[in-house]
């Protein structure tokens, strides 16, 4: 399909998909646009292969969602923690999911030494992830389970690097209901693995990181 048709088409199936919704309730649209209040932050890849909504089965209003590449959380992204906010003190989210995926390519490239220009600057933090558990990822020989566990930990390092910002400590501070899940998406498969990453209050997190917050 040339590059044209694939345009046109998008635009076609956008007509399709809202008559196919006013068909069910006509009311969907003016429902919908009243308010959200989606129970899920969703931090995922940019990968085309992983879409959020989609692979979980859920419609429009259940999941906020930011991507980024390889699903990381980085404590100086402005992106990443206004979503982040607006998630948990306005929308008052239950659950985060950091999705990673096998087969991530940002992965990859943190596991190599090509550099890619500008990119290279965000595979960076990634490579500090590798470094953080060197000793385990050397470990085995095998490259692609080696890139697999990688990925594993990954995901694992981005919930801890949620659990310490600010924002998930204050709210765990304040008793605020606030779950967050590590998965990792099988591009093969299409199943998701919750990795049972178990960190649920700032207690779980090496001291320095503790913030004690000022009463107000
Ligand atoms: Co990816």
């Amino acid at each position: 399909m040339k590059h044209n048709d694939f345009y046109k088409k998008i635009l076609d199936n956008n007509k399709a998909w809202v008559e196919e919704k006013l068909a069910i309730n006509p009311a969907y649209f003016k429902r919908l646009s009243e308010n959200q209040t989606p129970p899920l932050l969703w931090i995922g890849c940019s990968d085309s292969r992983v879409p959020a909504n989609e692979i979980i089965g859920a419609e429009p209003g259940d999941v906020f969602v930011h991507r980024n590449i390889a699903n990381m959380v980085i404590h100086s992204d402005m992106n990443m923690l206004s979503v982040l906010d607006y998630a948990v003190n306005i929308l008052k989210v239950k659950n985060i999911i950091v999705c990673g995926h096998y087969g991530c390519g940002g992965i990859l490239a943190a596991m190599k030494n090509e550099s890619y220009g500008l990119i290279d600057n965000w595979i960076r933090h990634i490579k500090t992830v590798y470094r953080l558990h060197h000793v385990e990822l050397n470990q085995i020989e095998n490259e692609t389970e080696r890139f697999n566990r990688f990925v594993e930990l990954n995901v694992q390092e981005q919930v801890y690097d949620l659990a310490k910002t600010s924002i998930v400590q204050q709210a765990w501070t304040q008793k605020q209901e606030l779950s967050i899940h590590g998965w990792v998406y099988g591009l093969n498969s299409g199943y998701v693995t919750d990795l049972e990453v178990n960190v649920t209050s700032n207690q779980d997190l090496d001291e320095v990181y503790q913030l004690k917050f000022k009463k107000l």
